[in-house]
C-alpha cells in the first residue's frame, strides 16, 4: 500500500481500498480501510459480515463523503431522506445524476447483530486455516498463501497456488476433480483484463499482467467457515490431497 499510494501522491490520485474481504484486516499497524484516501467492503451473502447486498464505504475526508452520500441516494442535496420527518416537509434538489446505492434498514438490522461475533467467526477460520496449512505442508503440487508478520488476515478465502508442472491437469480440471469429490471449490479471481468485455474493449492483452495470469490460472479457493465442522474441513483437505496423488505426473 505504501508505494501504491506514493504513484497515487505523485499523479495526484485518490486511492480507494477494495476491502471487500477485509473486515477483520490489519496491515502494518492499521486497520484496513485506513490505508487509502476510502475503502469499500462488502455485506454480499458470501462475506463474513453478510446483508445480502450492501456494503460501505469509509473515508477521512468530508469531500469524498459528501460526494458519496450525495450520489448515492438519487443525486439528492444532502439531508434528503429526511425530507417527510416530523419536523415537516424540507425542500431538496437533485444536485447530480446519481445511484440507489443506500442501504435498506432491514439490511443493517440483519447486519449490526452480526458484528459482535466478527472476531469469533475469525477465531474459528484461522484454525480451519491452521488445519489445511498443516495438512498440505510438504506437497509440491501446491503452494499454500504465505504468511507475514506485518498483515493480519481476514482469513476469508483458502486460495491454494497449483503447481501446474508437477500435476497432468489444468486449474479447472482440478476444480471438477474436486467437486467430483463433493467439495465446493471456487476460484478468486480471473484476471480482469482476461475477460471478454476487457479483451473486446482493449484488445486482447494477455501476458501484459504476468503475475495476475500465472495467479489467475492456477488459483484455487476452497471452503472456509464457521459453518464447516473440524471432519468437514479434514475431509476436504484429503480430497484436495488425493486429486493431487491421482493427478500427479
Ligand atoms: C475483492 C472483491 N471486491 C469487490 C467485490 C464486490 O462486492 P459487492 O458484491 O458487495 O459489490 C467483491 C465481491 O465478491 C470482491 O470479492
Amino acid at each position: 500500500m505504501a508505494a501504491i499510494n506514493e504513484i497515487a501522491c505523485l499523479h495526484g490520485l485518490a486511492v480507494i481500498e477494495d476491502a471487500a474481504h477485509a473486515i477483520e484486516a490489519w496491515y502494518g499497524g492499521r486497520k484496513a480501510g485506513r490505508l487509502g484516501d476510502a475503502a469499500v467492503f462488502s455485506f454480499y451473502a458470501t462475506k463474513n459480515l453478510a446483508t445480502g447486498e450492501g456494503g460501505m464505504l469509509v473515508t477521512d475526508s468530508d469531500a469524498i463523503e459528501e460526494k458519496v452520500r450525495v450520489r448515492s441516494l438519487h443525486g439528492l442535496s444532502r439531508d434528503a431522506w429526511k425530507r417527510y420527518s416530523a419536523e415537516g416537509f424540507k425542500p431538496y434538489e437533485v444536485l447530480y445524476p446519481g445511484f440507489k446505492y443506500n442501504m435498506m434498514d432491514l439490511q443493517a438490522s440483519l447486519g449490526i447483530h452480526q458484528l459482535r461475533r466478527i472476531e469469533s467467526s475469525l477465531c474459528v477460520r484461522e484454525a480451519q486455516w491452521r488445519t489445511y496449512a498443516s495438512e498440505f505442508r510438504g506437497l509440491d503440487t501446491l503452494r499454500i498463501p504465505p504468511e507475514d508478520r506485518e498483515v493480519r488476515h481476514a482469513r476469508h478465502l483458502f486460495t491454494i497456488e497449483l503447481n501446474l508442472a508437477a500435476l497432468r491437469i489444468s486449474r479447472d480440471r482440478f476444480v471438477e476433480a474436486l467437486r467430483a469429490e463433493n467439495v465446493g471449490a471456487g476460484v478468486h479471481f480471473t484476471p480482469l483484463h482476461t475477460h471478454r468485455f476487457y479483451r473486446e474493449l482493449f484488445g486482447d492483452r494477455r501476458w501484459h499482467l504476468p503475475n495476475a495470469e500465472r495467479i489467475g490460472e492456477r488459483t484455487v479457493s476452497l471452503p472456509l467457515s464457521p459453518a464447516l465442522t473440524v471432519d468437514d474441513v479434514l475431509s476436504v483437505a484429503t480430497a484436495v490431497k488425493r486429486v493431487c496423488a491421482y493427478y500427479r505426473r
